[in-house]
């Protein structure tokens, strides 16, 4: 889908490079946004800019580590120093690691914890010094998951962390609202990507994911990266300091849908 409603306008997105991160870039492109792919994958975050720029896009791959200061004060000056303007932040780079809690390794929890809280932390305020500086304001979106509220016991910081995302955005919000800049947060629920590729690979780990999923699927990274598109757009002037959750009714359900088409197993 395309509106065209950011014409002329940047957008920089953290983790652009694939996965969720890829589909933000390519919807606003398709809106008419200049694109910075900001990211650690070098080959791939070159190819989507090359792929953006053939579907006529004008758009900047910067290497970035997000959990480093300097790193990031460095992709946002690249993003203003090559467009002129900075109206979007997505801070979507996101990592995940699997142990039990009682094993979980130290080193492991620090680095979960580091991308994608510190690193939501440095992105957000590097971009808002820039939009302040700009004068015309702007929309920063943060990116938590429906595991934000749900436990995963094999992935204690990822749940603590994207729980902190959550706050993190509200703390953002109150403070930037005066400088006109919205903040706002997505919490999607299992979406196809690489950080899902083990799930959808597995019928019984697909099935243990749909069975809590009213609308009986995983969501299709273009349906996440539209919701970035309105929080970002004039639509959504009046909305900061919210955190959509994206998830196919899964935190409205309480048990899990019956395999037969018609709603819950064990209704009450
Ligand atoms: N896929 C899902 O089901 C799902 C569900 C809920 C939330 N999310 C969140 O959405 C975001 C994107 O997830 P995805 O599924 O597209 O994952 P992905 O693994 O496909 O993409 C993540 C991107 O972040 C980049 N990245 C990782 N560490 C980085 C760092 N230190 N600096 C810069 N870039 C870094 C990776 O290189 C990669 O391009 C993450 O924040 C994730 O937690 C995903």
């Amino acid at each position: 889908m395309s509106t065209r409603r950011h014409e002329g306008k940047t957008v920089l997105i953290t983790g652009g490079a694939r996965g969720i991160g890829r589909a933000y870039a390519e919807r606003f492109a398709a809106d008419g946004a200049n694109v910075v792919v900001a990211d650690m994958l070098e080959a791939e975050g070159r190819e989507t800019v090359a792929d953006l720029e053939k579907a006529g896009a004008k758009a900047l791959f910067v290497s970035c580590d997000v959990t480093d200061e300097g790193q990031c004060n460095a992709m946002v000056e690249a993003a203003v120093k090559r467009f002129g303007r900075l109206d979007t932040a997505i801070a979507n780079a996101g990592v995940g690691f699997h142990s039990s809690f009682l094993d979980y390794p130290e080193d492991r929890f620090d680095w979960v914890y580091d991308v994608n809280v510190k690193g939501a932390f440095l992105t957000g305020r590097a971009a808002a010094r820039a939009m302040i500086a700009g004068g015309r304001g702007g929309a920063i979106i943060n990116i938590a998951s429906v595991n934000a509220l749900l436990a995963n016991e094999n992935n204690a910081p990822y749940g603590a962390g994207k729980a902190a995302v959550v706050l993190l955005t509200k703390v953002m919000s109150v403070t930037l609202a005066d400088h006109g800049i919205r903040v706002n947060a997505i919490a999607p629920g299992p979406t196809k990507t690489a950080m899902e590729a083990k799930v959808m690979a597995d019928p019984v780990k697909l099935k243990m994911r749909t069975s809590r999923t009213p609308l009986r699927r995983l969501a299709e990274t273009a349906e996440v990266a539209g919701v970035a598109s309105f929080l970002a757009s004039e639509d959504a002037s009046f909305v900061t300091g919210q955190t959509i959750y994206v998830d196919g009714g899964r935190l409205a359900l309480n048990y899990f849908m019956s395999e037969e088409p018609g709603g819950m197993a064990g209704k009450l």
